[in-house]
């Protein structure tokens, strides 16, 4: 591994972390792009070049994630994208639904958040990904809990690791094109975008250009924020 700084992404390999792997990677990071899914890290191991490392594991493995952190010369920046959403009505959200949302979304980004914090020096950076759902929402109460839970996890973990010149923020990304929202039937996406501000979703890169700000040395005076990164929808209310 050379001596750029090196950054630690956790569902890299679509989406919005993947913007996130290509454009860390622009700016000089070295990025180990995590994820879950096989062939969707095969295809980016494919395209990309040697700033890109690879590497399959579950972010709910506590003991994955501790020793794919612990094999790292050092991380200066931890992007925590990985979540999963389903949409269910708030009456037939079972326990489980409920369990596994919390599980992936919360506990999956607070596992890699701890590893790394662990070894992190002053300087760092730690960056979660919430969502303009965290202000509510219709048809995916569980969805809105974890990322609600999201920004006070933010919060908490900023004001603990100040002293240690950490910064911890969030991106709430609104309806964003990767291949979660493209999983919705055609007619429900249509009607999706067209309720955002712009008439647009937002292009995943739209988002990783804040993570890539919020993740930079530079923005050293920010930490405990949520920036809203929706096109403004968040300002006019909480219809979704
Ligand atoms: P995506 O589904 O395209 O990518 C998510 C990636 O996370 C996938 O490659 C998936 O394999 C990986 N992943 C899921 N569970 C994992 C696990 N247990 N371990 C390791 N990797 C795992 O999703 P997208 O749209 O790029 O979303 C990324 C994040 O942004 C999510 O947290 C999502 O909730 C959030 N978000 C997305 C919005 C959108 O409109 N697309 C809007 C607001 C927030």
């Amino acid at each position: 591994m050379s001596s750029a700084p090196l950054a630690f992404v956790t569902g890299g390999a679509s989406g919005i972390g993947l913007a996130t792997v290509k454009r860390l990677a622009e700016d000089g990071y070295h990025v180990v792009a995590v994820d879950c899914h096989r062939e969707r890290l095969d295809a980016l191991a494919s395209s990309s070049n040697d700033a890109i490392t690879p590497c399959l594991l579950d972010i709910t493995d506590r003991r994955a994630v501790a020793s794919a952190i612990a094999a790292l010369p050092r991380i200066d920046a931890l992007v925590c994208v990985a979540g999963i959403y389903q949409p269910r009505r708030w009456d037939e959200i079972s326990d489980n639904d409920f369990q596994l949302m919390l599980n992936v979304n919360l506990l999956g980004t607070f596992i890699p958040m701890q590893e790394a914090a662990r070894r992190m020096t002053p300087g760092s950076r730690i960056v979660t990904v919430s969502s303009r759902a965290a202000i509510g929402g219709i048809g995916f109460a569980h969805y809105v809990a974890s990322k609600a839970a999201i920004i006070g996890l933010t919060r908490a973990l900023a004001m603990e690791l100040k002293e240690r010149q950490i910064s911890v923020n969030s991106v709430a990304p609104g309806f964003t094109d990767t291949p979660m929202t493209r999983s919705m039937p055609e007619d429900q996406y249509a009607a999706a975008q067209a309720l955002e501000p712009t008439g647009k979703a937002a292009d995943p890169a739209d988002i990783a250009e804040v993570i890539a700000f919020l993740a930079a040395p530079s923005t050293r005076f920010i930490t405990g924020q949520t920036i809203f990164v929706d096109g403004g929808k968040s300002l006019g209310g909480l219809a979704i």
